[in-house]
């Protein structure tokens, strides 16, 4: 009885979700069917969804525990007073900054980085603008050629939080190294986990080596083939899987304003390829 439509937006990552209210309670059926979906697609998005904090934080809960943003201060979005794992994206005339304008995936410099994020945003800019890229690593792991694909697989990389959060804090940011190439734990598909926002090293290679090789990757991975360009309306929200995905936030839209709230879910930490 309670499936849900999956519309599929690009050929690589995206789909829109409908025939559900995320007002009300899901039923497991219909959360079994977004996990597949959001697997499979990396990036589920709905339309007309006016959710309150409540409403935002059960639906999150429905694919596990919630995550605290780990990083401290120095972020362009600040913790809601109410509820700490509610992060509010506020931006309008006075930032000197916004959420998310270098490409990443959340929280990659946490040990355990959270594998989903949901973004519902309740105020857009009065004539567009304010869009968000999003971007396959399955895709950007398949076009790699093979003699690339062995030498990643088994190197790590080291992710650190300071690359991409405000420096002009005391903050101690995260630092946490990751497996180069993971492996999808419900899809079994093997991407590729470094992004340009947090990413300063592979482990074991010398700097010009690595540096090289990580521009590359970042390259590769930014190449528009494997993307997609989501234009949010009033109460949109995106449900974005952490481990195969990365996004970016198209800061366009100065001197309007854009409000969002942001729910992690808790992960596991990146499972290594295997040769
Ligand atoms: C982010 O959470 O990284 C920002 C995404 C957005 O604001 O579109």
């Amino acid at each position: 009885m309670a499936s849900i439509k999956v519309k599929p937006l690009s050929p690589h990552v995206g789909a829109e979700i409908g025939d559900v209210d995320l007002t009300r309670p899901l039923a497991a059926e219909q959360v079994s069917a977004m996990k597949d979906a959001l697997g499979r697609h990396g990036v589920l998005f709905f339309r007309e969804q006016p959710i309150d904090l409540e409403q935002h934080r059960r639906f999150a809960a429905c694919f596990g525990e919630l995550h605290i943003h780990v990083g401290g201060e120095g972020t362009a979005s600040k913790p809601d007073e109410q509820y700490p794992e509610v992060r509010k994206q506020h931006f309008h005339r006075n930032s000197k900054r916004v959420s998310g304008e270098v490409w990443h995936t959340d929280q990659s410099c946490a040990e355990i980085p959270p594998m989903a994020s949901i973004l519902h945003q309740t105020i857009i800019p009065p004539d567009g603008g304010g869009d968000t890229l999003f971007a396959s690593m399955y895709a950007a792991y398949d076009a790699l050629s093979p003699r690339m694909k062995t030498f990643l697989t088994g190197l790590t990389a080291t992710h650190d939080g300071a690359k991409l959060f405000d420096k002009g804090t005391k903050t101690v940011y995260p630092v946490s190294s990751h497996p180069i190439i993971a492996v999808h734990p419900w899809t079994g598909r093997k991407l590729i986990y470094v992004n340009r926002g947090q990413t300063t090293h592979i482990d074991d290679l010398p700097a010009m080596e690595s540096d090289a090789l990580l521009e590359f990757l970042f390259e590769h991975i930014e190449r528009p083939e494997w993307q997609m360009r989501f234009h949010w309306r009033e109460h949109s929200i995106a449900f974005w899987d952490n481990r195969c995905t990365q996004h970016k936030a198209i800061w366009d839209y100065w001197p309007h304003e854009r409000l969002g709230y942001r729910i992690q879910i808790k992960g596991t930490q990146p499972p290594v390829a295997a040769a």
